[in-house]
C-alpha cells in the first residue's frame, strides 16, 4: 500500500507517487538563497561572529558571514530580508535593516559540509545510502530485485524526434504486469511543442524540467537565475501543457552541471523530490540512486555537484555507460559514446554488454539518458529497438519512470511482490495528469527577442491553451509581453 506523505508546509500533495522527501534543512535556518563568494566591500563585525547581516544598500540582500567572511546573499525573488527574524520573507513583513541593535543570531554551524554515509543513522523511507553507493536497497538478494530501467530523454520535444520518441513506446512493449513501458522526459523550452508534450504526459510519462534557455555556465549562477530557468520552466509546461505543478518533481541540469549547493536550494524550496544531474565516473559495479543526507558516495565528475547537506532529496546519478574494452568510449549519455560506425547488432551487443553490469550484479537501475542526436542516426535507433525487445523478454526487467523507480526504492518489494506496486500499476487512471492533446491546437507565431541580441526573431509554439502574446521566456513564463512580470515563491515560505 502506497504510503502518501505531504511535504510540510507545501501545499502540492504528491498523489502520484508514495515518495518521501522529508528535508528538515528547510524547517531551520537559511531560507536565505545561494551564497555566492564576490569582492564585496562588506565587513562582518568582529565582536558577533557567524549570521546574517542586512546589507545597508538594498532589501534585497544580506550578507551570511562566515569565519569573518561576508558571503553576500539575494533573497529569492519578490522577497526581502527582515533584520530582525534574519531572514526573507515578504515585503509589508520584512523589516528593513541595519537595524542598530540587533544581535546576531546564535550561529549556525559555519560550512555544512556532508559527512560519511551513516548507515546506522539513514533509514528508509526518508533516507538511504551505502558506503560505495553500490548496495540494493531494502537488503534484497540481487535475484529478488526487479531490474528497472530508466529510460530518459532530454531537451525539447518537437517533430524532429517526438515520431521516433513514440515508437520506443509502442504499444507491443509492455512491462511484466501488462501495464504499457514508460520514461521520462526532462524538458528544454526552445522549440518544444507543448501539445505533443501534453500527449506525453497525458500517456502517462513522466515529465521533469531541464531550464528554459539552456544557458551555459548557469552552474556558477545564482539563486534566482535557477528559480527562473527551472521553475520557470515548470510555470511553462503548467500554462502550455497543462500538467500539473505536483507532478513536475524531478530536474536535470543542462550540460549534466549540477549547480553546486544553489541548484538543490531551489530543488528543496520548490518541492521537488529528485535531481538526476550528478554523472558518476566508469566503475565496475553501478551506483544505486541515493539522498543527499551524507556525501555522494561517488567523484563528482563534474566538479560542481553540491557539498552540503540535502535531507530527503534523492539522486538519480548517471552511471557510465561503457564495456569492457572501452570501445566507443564511455559516456553519460548514450548518445556521447562513439558508435555510429556500428551497425544494429553491434549497437544492441554494446548495450548488452553494458547492461549486464546492472543486471548480473546488484541490479542498480539501468539508465538510458537520451538526446534527440540518438534518433537521428539509423543504425543507433535499430540496435535500441533490438535491445528494447530482447529486455522485454527478461522476465524481471521493468521499464519504470524515475518516480515509479524511488516509489520502488523507498518501500522495496522483492520481485514476488513486484505486481502488487499500486505505483507501478495501469489498471486506475493516474489522477491529476492533463487530457490527451487536443486536435485543434494552436499553432502560435510569436515575436522573440534573445535578450542577448537585439532583434526580434519568431518562433513557433503548439498549445491547447490559448496563444500568448509573445514567446514565454525567462521572467515570463506566461508570455505576456512584460518582461520580468514572474515571481515564484518557495513553498516553504508561503502562507
Ligand atoms: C487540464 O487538466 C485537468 C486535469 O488535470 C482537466 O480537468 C482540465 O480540463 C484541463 N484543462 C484544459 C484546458 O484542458
Ligand atoms: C480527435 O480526433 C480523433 C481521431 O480523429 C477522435 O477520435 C477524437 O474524438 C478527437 N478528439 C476531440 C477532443 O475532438
Ligand atoms: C545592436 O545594438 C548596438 C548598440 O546598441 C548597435 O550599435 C548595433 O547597430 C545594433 N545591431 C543591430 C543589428 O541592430
Amino acid at each position: 500500500m502506497a504510503v502518501l506523505l505531504k511535504k510540510h508546509c507545501s501545499k502540492a500533495v504528491l498523489t502520484v507517487v508514495a515518495l518521501i522527501a522529508i528535508t528538515h534543512a528547510q524547517q531551520t535556518n537559511t531560507r536565505a538563497s545561494a551564497a555566492k563568494k564576490e569582492d564585496v566591500e562588506f565587513t562582518c563585525p568582529t565582536e558577533v561572529g557567524n549570521g546574517n547581516f542586512a546589507d545597508p544598500a538594498t532589501c534585497k540582500r544580506f550578507y551570511q558571514c562566515v569565519d569573518g567572511y561576508p558571503y553576500m546573499n539575494r533573497c529569492p525573488s519578490g522577497l526581502y530580508f527582515d533584520d530582525i527574524s534574519k531572514y526573507c520573507t515578504f515585503k509589508d513583513e520584512a523589516r528593513c535593516g541595519p537595524i542598530a541593535s540587533t544581535p546576531a543570531p546564535s550561529t549556525e554551524p559555519p560550512v555544512d559540509l556532508a559527512t560519511k554515509c551513516n548507515t546506522a543513522e539513514c533509514e528508509l523511507p526518508y533516507c538511504f545510502c551505502s558506503k560505495d553507493g553500490t548496495l540494493i536497497p531494502g537488503g534484497l538478494d540481487p535475484e529478488d530485485t526487479p531490474q528497472m530501467i530508466l529510460l530518459t530523454f532530454d531537451g525539447a520535444v518537437n517533430l524532429n524526434n517526438y515520431d521516433h520518441y513514440r515508437k520506443v513506446f509502442s504499444k507491443n512493449r509492455q512491462n511484466p504486469n501488462g501495464c504499457d513501458i514508460k520514461g521520462t522526459f526532462f524538458i528544454s523550452h526552445e522549440y518544444s511543442n507543448y501539445n505533443m508534450i501534453q500527449q506525453l504526459a497525458s500517456d502517462g510519462h513522466e515529465i521533469g524540467t531541464e531550464t528554459i534557455s539552456l544557458q551555459q555556465g548557469l552552474q556558477d549562477k545564482g539563486y534566482e537565475e535557477w528559480v527562473g530557468e527551472m521553475i520557470g520552466m515548470r510555470e511553462i509546461l503548467k500554462h502550455f501543457s497543462n500538467i500539473s505543478k505536483s507532478e513536475v518533481v524531478g530536474m536535470r541540469a543542462p550540460f549534466l552541471k549540477p549547480g553546486r549547493n544553489t541548484q538543490y536550494k531551489v530543488l528543496e524550496d520548490f518541492g521537488y523530490i529528485y535531481d538526476s544531474s550528478i554523472g558518476a565516473p566508469p566503475s565496475p559495479v553501478p551506483i544505486w540512486p541515493y539522498t543527499l543526507d551524507y556525501k555522494i558516495p561517488h567523484e563528482c565528475k563534474a566538479g560542481s555537484c553540491p557539498t552540503k547537506t540535502f535531507p530527503g532529496v534523492w539522486e538519480v546519478p548517471l552511471n557510465a555507460h561503457y564495456v569492457e574494452d572501452y570501445e566507443g568510449g564511455h559516456c553519460p549519455y548514450l548518445d556521447q559514446c562513439v558508435l555510429h560506425n556500428h551497425d544494429a547488432q553491434e549497437v544492441f551487443e554494446w548495450l548488452q554488454e553494458d547492461f549486464s553490469r546492472y543486471y548480473e550484479q546488484n541490479k542498480a537501475p539501468y539508465m538510458m539518458p537520451f538526446h534527440t542526436n540518438w534518433f537521428s542516426i539509423k543504425e543507433l535507433e535499430q540496435g535500441l529497438h533490438k535491445f528494447l525487445d530482447w529486455t522485454s523478454t527478461l522476465p524481471d526487467v521493468w521499464f519504470v519512470t524515475m518516480t515509479q523507480a524511488l516509489t520502488w526504492m523507498t518501500d522495496p518489494k522483492s520481485l514476488k511482490q513486484v505486481n502488487s506496486i499500486e505505483a507501478w500499476n495501469c489498471v486506475k487512471k493516474k489522477e491529476n495528469i492533463p487530457p490527451p492533446s487536443c486536435n485543434n491546437s494552436n499553432k502560435c507565431a510569436l515575436s522573440y527577442k534573445n535578450p542577448n541580441m537585439n532583434f526580434t526573431d519568431t518562433r513557433y509554439l503548439e498549445t491547447c491553451a490559448e496563444c500568448p502574446n509573445q514567446y514565454p521566456w525567462l521572467g515570463d513564463a506566461g508570455g505576456s509581453g512584460i518582461p520580468g512580470k514572474d515571481n515564484y515563491v518557495p513553498d516553504n515560505v508561503r502562507k
